[in-house]
């Protein structure tokens, strides 16, 4: 459950930026403090060496009833304001490259709070705090004389792979990277929870049958060459667990970057599934602007969550069918086959498989769901995908109402 969380925590965090613009009158250079209103928490961060530049520094509550974090990066002079705090009791830290993350401090808005920056004390804790890329980077991928693959019996690379690129493309973009990061803390390291494996080979067989999305990460690590994939990752694992760090060191933000107000929230429910969320028309992203998100829950609920950035205050709209005999996702043949998740042995029985869900230029929210048992066609099991149709409700609709739409999904 850790490790899933640690792993997804990315999704189920909603995520606003802002831009913050520090006029001079705000920032008092000469005392070195910073002007703030009664909203604002802000102050100065200092480390070993003098002002801090370009760090973080969050503010943490679990009174709004969802847990809030927002995080500003400090100036040239170490000078931070968090903007627009909303009434609260916060915990406050610093977190930055080269640094490890400062004890958290209580404040409240319309504080001046000075923090105090902790150095890293060496190369492996600093590294902690690097994006994950910079640590999947070190995945040792085969050289370009290994291509094109020549199968299980030769080098294990599948023989459909035929440049190093199109193996890349599989191991990023188009295949693994395409659900999730890798190199996070939860995906270079192999859980103790997850047995004992004499090396990170036999590690990675058992790891990526974890989960409910296990049999579309078996099949990407076919797509590269099953014996090839495990040796790859497996070979990556053991070199981090031994010691090994990233080449390459990131930088602190810069510039413009150190404008951004970042602001999220933990929503919905620790046993439901926050896969995406929906806050405006994509193609005109003006469209509902600081009105409510809705959240697509992807086969856990059907207690579609809602958030209200204004308030701060999350709720549930229940996803309603117009024929109560509408199958649930739990009966479909892949979720019944894999009676370990979450999913279904926790009870819930949902119409919904909204793994994304979209707004439309009038902010109306659309979720697909099924209305017809599965249809055993397919060789594959996990091909036999039921029809959809379109369940669907206004975002402006006050009262938790949900209209039926006739168009049928494409998905
Ligand atoms: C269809 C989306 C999807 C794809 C593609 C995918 N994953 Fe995953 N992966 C998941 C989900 C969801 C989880 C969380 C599973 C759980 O814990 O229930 C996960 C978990 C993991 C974990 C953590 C497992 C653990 O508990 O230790 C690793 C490592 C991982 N994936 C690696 C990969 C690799 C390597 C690939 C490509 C071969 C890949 N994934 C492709 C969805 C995906």
């Amino acid at each position: 459950m850790a490790v899933k969380q640690a792993l997804l925590s990315g999704v189920a965090l909603a995520g606003i930026a802002g831009f913050l613009a520090l006029t001079p009158a705000q920032l008092n250079a000469q005392s070195n403090t910073v002007t703030i209103d009664a909203d604002d928490i802000g102050g100065v961060v200092t480390g070993p060496a003098g002002p801090e530049a370009g760090v973080w520094v969050i503010a943490e509550t679990t009174e709004l009833g969802t847990k809030m974090a927002k995080m500003v990066a400090t100036d040239d002079l170490g000078r931070y304001v968090l903007p627009d705090l909303p009434k609260a009791h916060y915990k406050v830290w610093v977190r930055g490259y080269g640094l490890v993350d400062s004890l958290k401090v209580d404040s409240e808005p319309g504080k001046q709070l000075n923090l105090t920056a902790v150095k890293a004390p060496n190369e492996a804790a600093a590294a902690q705090y690097y994006p994950a890329i910079y640590w999947y980077s070190m995945v040792k991928v085969p050289g370009t004389d290994q291509f094109p693959g020549t199968g299980p019996q030769g080098n294990g690379i599948n023989t459909a792979v035929k440049s190093q690129g199109e193996f890349l493309d599989i191991a990023k973009t188009n295949g693994c990277v395409g659900c999730h990061q890798l190199g996070n803390q939860a995906t270079r390291t192999i859980p103790t929870a997850l047995g004992h494996f004499n090396n990170g080979y036999e590690a990675w067989t058992r790891r990526i049958q974890s989960g409910q999305a296990s049999p579309i990460m078996v099949n990407n690590m076919e797509r590269m060459g099953t014996q090839a994939g495990l040796k790859m990752f497996g070979d990556w694992t053991d070199r981090v667990a031994l010691g090994e760090l990233p080449s390459a060191k990131p930088s602190r933000p810069q510039g413009i970057e150190r404008n951004a107000v970042i602001t999220v929230w933990d929503w919905s429910s620790p046993r439901a599934y926050l896969h995406d969320a929906a806050a405006s028309d994509k193609r005109n992203p003006t469209v509902n602007a600081n009105g409510l998100i809705f959240g697509a829950t992807e086969n856990s609920t059907d207690d579609v969550p809602v958030f209200d950035p204004k308030t701060n205050k999350a709720f549930t709209v229940k996803l309603q069918v117009r024929d109560p005999k509408t199958p649930s996702e739990a009966d479909s043949i892949v979720l019944r086959r894999l009676r370990t998740t979450a999913t279904t042995s926790s009870g819930i029985r949902t119409p919904s498989r909204t793994a994304s869900t979209t707004m439309d230029r009038a902010g109306s929210c659309t979720q697909p769901a099924s209305v017809r048992r599965p249809i055993q066609t397919s060789a594959r099991p996990d091909q036999a995908i039921p029809r959809r149709r379109c369940s669907r409700w206004h975002s402006r609709v006050a009262s938790s109402k949900c209209m039926t739409r006739r168009r049928r999904s494409s998905r």
